[in-house]
């Protein structure tokens, strides 16, 4: 993999995990074969790590039709990126017309560089949409915020290009569903919340409750017994130490980028729990 290549995450996403990367990097396995990322949200981690073999997934088809325009498509998505404006009846136009009839019929290339405007410009750089599935974060109000990172997304496209990347839109298990003894998974699943109202379920339609992370628990323990190597962050709740219980556990501390109003922001602690 070239290493002058910039690659970090292009979007803003809830959860990102940047300000945990120098804890994750500590206990990543020493070696493996084949990357799966199948909750990859922003892609911090894929982007700090850089494997050359790599499954990446996520529920939420808006965000993976980004990285796949971006690596098949990169040219018409720039010429498409600069038509936007910071300006905020632009915004709303642009942001709602998830709601009109024609929706349907924008291009895949069109999609992405909404996404992409609308996340450089809504108000903390959220993905959230109401029950209706229509985004509906207001406009940020940013001076000067850069819609278009030309190099960034040149570099990533680059990497998506000449490395062997996967890129899935569907659930965690069917993602990881192949991954074979010796392979590495690293799960970043919504996290259980610490209190009601720290409960952010702005992710997709479905929302990830309980129910959700105890599949995805019996899910860690059926790629363990195959020998993969696996990591996983939450939040650091009673719950989750219960159901983690027979794996290794290293909490730690992270400041919140996006965070919820009755938490306010800071440190909150997180677990990482892994099988070897
Ligand atoms: C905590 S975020 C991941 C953040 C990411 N690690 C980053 O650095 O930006 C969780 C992600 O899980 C996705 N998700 C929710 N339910 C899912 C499911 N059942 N299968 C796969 N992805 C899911 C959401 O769309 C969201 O992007």
């Amino acid at each position: 993999m070239e290493q002058e290549l910039r690659l970090q995450p292009f979007l803003k996403w809830a959860g990102g995990k940047r300000q945990l990367l120098s804890s994750i990097r500590a206990y990543l396995p020493k070696q493996f074969a084949t990357y799966y990322e199948p909750f990859v949200g922003a892609g911090a981690l894929l982007f700090d790590i850089r494997p050359e073999k790599a499954v990446i997934n996520d529920l939420n088809s808006e965000l993976i039709n980004c990285y796949r325009i971006i690596k098949e498509n990169l040219d018409e998505l720039l010429i498409d990126l600069a038509k936007h404006c910071n300006d905020v009846d632009y915004y709303y136009q642009i942001r709602d017309l998830d709601r009109q009839p024609q929706f349907n019929g924008m291009s895949a290339v069109e999609r992405a560089s909404r996404i992409i405007y609308l996340n450089k410009t809504c108000y903390n750089g959220l993905f959230r949409v109401n029950s209706e599935g229509q985004y509906n974060v207001p406009f940020g109000r940013y001076k000067n915020p850069r819609i278009v990172d030309e190099g960034l997304l040149r570099s990533i496209s680059s990497y998506l290009n000449q490395n062997d990347i996967k890129i899935l839109n569907t659930d965690f298990a069917e993602a990881t569903g192949e991954a074979q003894a010796g392979d590495f998974i690293y799960f970043d699943p919504p996290y259980d919340p610490v209190s009601n109202t720290a409960s952010f379920t702005g992710y997709n339609l479905s929302g990830f409750g309980r129910e959700e992370q105890v599949r995805l628990r019996d899910h860690f323990k059926t790629l363990d017994q195959k020998g993969c190597f696996v990591l996983l962050s939450n939040s650091a709740t009673e719950f989750i130490y219960e159901l983690y219980r027979n794996y290794k556990i290293v909490t730690v501390t992270a400041n919140r980028a996006i965070n919820s109003k009755a938490d306010g922001r800071g440190k909150v602690a997180e677990v990482l729990i892994m099988n070897y």
